[in-house]
C-alpha cells in the first residue's frame, strides 16, 4: 500500500489503461474486482451507451474505477455525464483542461494526467491533477516521443508530491519493478491487457499480439488523416498512434494523399463503433515482444506482481556485491 492506494483506494498500484471505444467493462471489472484500478474509455460512444456500460460495471465491482476522456476530441456531453457518475477518477490524455479539473474536483472526483514530457508534466501539476501518468513513447495508442525510461524519473523529479504512474511498454512483473525502481509509484499496462479473455477485442488481434514482435508495432504517420482532430491545446508535438502495422499503415507511411480521409475516417469509425478496426488500425505498443500467452485478468495480476517481487529480490542480490567494489 503507498500513497498512490490510498488516494485511489485500490489494494495494488496497477491500472488498467483506458481503450478508447473498444469495450472493456468485463475486464476493468476483472482488474478493479483484482485489487487494481480498472478503467473505461468513453471515445466515439453515445451517452446512452456509456451509462449502460458503466452501470454494467457497477453491477459485476463495487471496487473503485476511472473514466477516461481525451481531448481527440473531447466530447462534452459525455464528460458531463461522467461527472454525475463520480468515478473514483477521470483520467485525461491529449490535453490539459484546467477548468474541466477544477469541475472534477468539485464533485469530489480524482483527476489523472497523461503526460508524455516534463512540459506537460509542469502544466499539470499547475492545473491541479493529483496523479500523473508518465507514458513513453513505446506505448500502444496515442503517445509522446519520449521513452518511458527517460522520461518516468524525468517526472517523478518535478512531480514533488503527486503520485507518478509509469506507463508504455511495460508488460511483464519486471517492467514494473523496473517502473518502481524509476521511482514511480505505480503502473498502468494496455497492450498486456489487450491480450486476455475479458477483453472483447477480436480473437485475431489477440493472437497477432501473441506472435508479433516490438518492431510490428509501429508509429502511425498521418494519422491525422483518419482519426478524429484534436479539440484542445496540445503540448509540444501532438501525440500520435503507435498500432500493429496493417495495409492502411503501410498506406499512410508510403503514399499518404493516396489514402481518402473523407472515405476511409468514417469507415475507420463505424468499424471501431461496432467493435472491430483490428483490420485497419489495431492500437497496440512494443511489448508485444513479451506477450506470450492470453491469460485471465487476475491470474495476469497477480503473476505481473510475482514477478515483480522476484525481479527486485534478484536485483537487490547484485547490491553487496556493488558497495564491495
Ligand atoms: C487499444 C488501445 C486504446 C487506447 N485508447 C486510449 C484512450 O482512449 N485514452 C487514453 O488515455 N489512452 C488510451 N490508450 C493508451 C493507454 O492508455 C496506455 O497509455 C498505453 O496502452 C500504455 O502502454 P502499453 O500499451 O505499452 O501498455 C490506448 C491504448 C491501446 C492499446
Amino acid at each position: 500500500m503507498n500513497q498512490l492506494c490510498s488516494l485511489l483506494g485500490i489494494d495494488l498500484p496497477l491500472v488498467l489503461a483506458p481503450f478508447g471505444p473498444w469495450d472493456q467493462v468485463r475486464l476493468a471489472a476483472a482488474v478493479s474486482n483484482a485489487g487494481g484500478l480498472g478503467s473505461l474509455g468513453t471515445a466515439v460512444r453515445s451517452v446512452p451507451e456509456l451509462r449502460k456500460q458503466w452501470e454494467l460495471l457497477r453491477s459485476q465491482t463495487d471496487r473503485p474505477f476511472a473514466v477516461n476522456h481525451t481531448g481527440r476530441p473531447l466530447d462534452r456531453s459525455a464528460f458531463d455525464a461522467t461527472l454525475d457518475l463520480r468515478p473514483a477518477a477521470i483520467s485525461f490524455h491529449m490535453g490539459i483542461p484546467a477548468d474541466l479539473i477544477q469541475e472534477a474536483h468539485d464533485r469530489g472526483v480524482l483527476w489523472i494526467q497523461t503526460v508524455g514530457d516534463v512540459d506537460a508534466a509542469e502544466i499539470a501539476l499547475e492545473a491541479g491533477s493529483d496523479v500523473l501518468v508518465a507514458q513513453g513513447d513505446e506505448a500502444g495508442g496515442n503517445a509522446g516521443w519520449v521513452s518511458t525510461l527517460v522520461l518516468v524519473p524525468a517526472v517523478v523529479d518535478v512531480a514533488g508530491g503527486t503520485p507518478v504512474v509509469a506507463a508504455g511498454g511495460i508488460g511483464d512483473g519486471r517492467g514494473v519493478a523496473a517502473a518502481l525502481a524509476l521511482g514511480a509509484q505505480g503502473v498502468s499496462l494496455g497492450t498486456r491487457f489487450l491480450a486476455t479473455p475479458e477483453m472483447t477485442v477480436d480473437q485475431a488481434w489477440k493472437h497477432r499480439i501473441v506472435a508479433a514482435h516490438a518492431r510490428d508495432a509501429v508509429k502511425v504517420r498521418h494519422a491525422e488523416r483518419v482519426l478524429p482532430p484534436f479539440n484542445l491545446p496540445q503540448v509540444g508535438t501532438p501525440f500520435a498512434p503507435r498500432a500493429l502495422r496493417t495495409d492502411l499503415t503501410d498506406a499512410l507511411e508510403r503514399d499518404p494523399e493516396q489514402v481518402d480521409p473523407a472515405a476511409v475516417g468514417p469507415r475507420l469509425l463505424a468499424e471501431i463503433r461496432a467493435g472491430g478496426g483490428h483490420e485497419d488500425l489495431p492500437f497496440t505498443g512494443q511489448s508485444v515482444e513479451l506477450v506470450h500467452d492470453i491469460v485471465p485478468a487476475a491470474e495476469l495480476v497477480a503473476r505481473l506482481w510475482h514477478e515483480c517481487a522476484d525481479a527486485l529480490a534478484a536485483a537487490g542480490k547484485l547490491l553487496p556485491q556493488v558497495r564491495e567494489d
